[in-house]
């Protein structure tokens, strides 16, 4: 039996199978509420029940406390729809609650696998269904492990849309799920199942200057977004901070300097926290010493950019320090847009983007 679940106050109304969260049933039709974790962990697809009864997958009661859900209050990503519903949104954007790429399963065949350094891995993916599959850039996908009983792993795209390519980068874990099999048993023509795109993490469309900041294979959807801005030859000053530990640890560096040679005003900056003293790069390329956050500082402080939007991607503690640094400069806190990884709980992996 499935039950009909209207949304309020939008006054749209999806179906909801019997085995979907309201969540999924949402993404499927179309719909592009707020999400986070899709685990029941972080809350940010909390709402309120106005009409109907839910049963809940397992959730955190740090997502959703005893009180609030006795009064009410539900997840989405757990929800599972006893009757039909009648759910209040307490977060959603009325100018783009519509998906712009529904979010699908898809299955795309592995047909290249390179080692971009000595832990993060280039796959690029040809899809083979569906066929018209899209993504914005910035946007990310789920993985399902091959053979592990439901495990999906989450990676952005590196690549812009088009032409039935997914480009993505993977850090390697010693014992992480997915990544582990890079190593050996996942090599070019494996076929990998996959579900997206998802996240909202995009450029936003303005005239204001553009503060890049990265760390390891947070690259990815940072490329992304610098692919875009690239072709389309952007008049916007765009600055790009990425973290690494040593100039080893570097990659992608002339696909880089090409793209911002199509930019008017950019910059790129390396910055390396473990280098050996005076690595400080060669004379064509430097390399700043330090923390990626520390140089982020630096440049705020000396007021080049102003009324700035800030794209981030990498570990919470850089994004964490970072966000501090822009908050006490003055920047908006909703010009400032975040991936930040978190780890799964089984291994130390990336499993999620917000
Ligand atoms: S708790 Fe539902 S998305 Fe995180």
């Amino acid at each position: 039996m499935s039950a009909r679940v209207l949304f309020e106050p939008i006054g749209e109304e999806i179906d909801c199978g019997d085995e979907e969260t309201v969540l999924e049933a949402a993404f499927r039709q179309g719909y592009n509420l707020a999400y986070g974790c899709r685990e029941g962990q972080c809350s940010a697809c909390k709402c309120y029940l106005l009409e109907g009864e839910v049963d809940l997958l397992p959730y955190s009661t740090f997502a959703l406390s005893e009180s609030e859900e006795a009064s009410g209050y539900t997840l989405l990503c757990r929800a599972l729809p006893y009757e039909d519903l009648v759910v209040e949104l307490l977060h959603f954007d009325p100018d783009s609650y519509r998906l712009e790429n529904p979010i699908r399963d898809g299955r795309a065949r592995l047909e290249a696998l390179e080692r971009l350094t000595d832990d993060i891995r280039l796959l690029e993916l040809r899809v083979e269904e569906p066929l018209d599959f899209s993504f914005l850039p910035g946007q990310y996908v789920d993985l399902w492990v091959p053979d592990c009983d439901g495990a999906r792993r989450s990676f952005s795209m590196a690549n812009l849309p088009g032409g039935g390519r997914i480009e993505l980068m993977v850090k390697c874990y010693p014992g992480g799920r997915f990544s582990g099999l890079l190593e050996g048993s996942l090599g070019p023509g494996e076929q990998l199942r996959f579900t997206g795109p998802y996240g909202a993490f995009h450029l936003r469309r303005s005239r204001r200057p553009v503060l890049m900041v990265a760390g390891g294979s947070g690259m990815a959807p940072i490329l992304s977004l610098l692919r875009q801005l690239a072709d389309e030859r952007t008049e916007r000053m765009v600055r790009f901070f990425y973290g690494a530990r040593t100039r080893h640890d570097l990659f992608h560096l002339e696909e880089i300097a090409a793209l911002g040679s199509e930019i008017g005003d950019f910059r790129f900056t390396p910055v390396l926290s473990d280098a050996a003293p005076g690595d400080d790069g060669d004379g064509e390329r430097p390399h700043a010493l330090g923390f990626v956050h520390e140089l982020v500082g630096e440049y705020l402080a000396s007021g080049e950019m102003e009324d700035l939007e800030a794209y981030m991607c990498g570990p919470p503690a850089m994004i964490d320090a970072a966000s501090e640094l822009l908050t006490g400069h003055g920047v908006d806190d909703k010009r400032i847009f975040h991936d930040k990884f978190t780890i799964a709980a089984d291994a130390a992996e990336r499993s999620e983007t917000t």
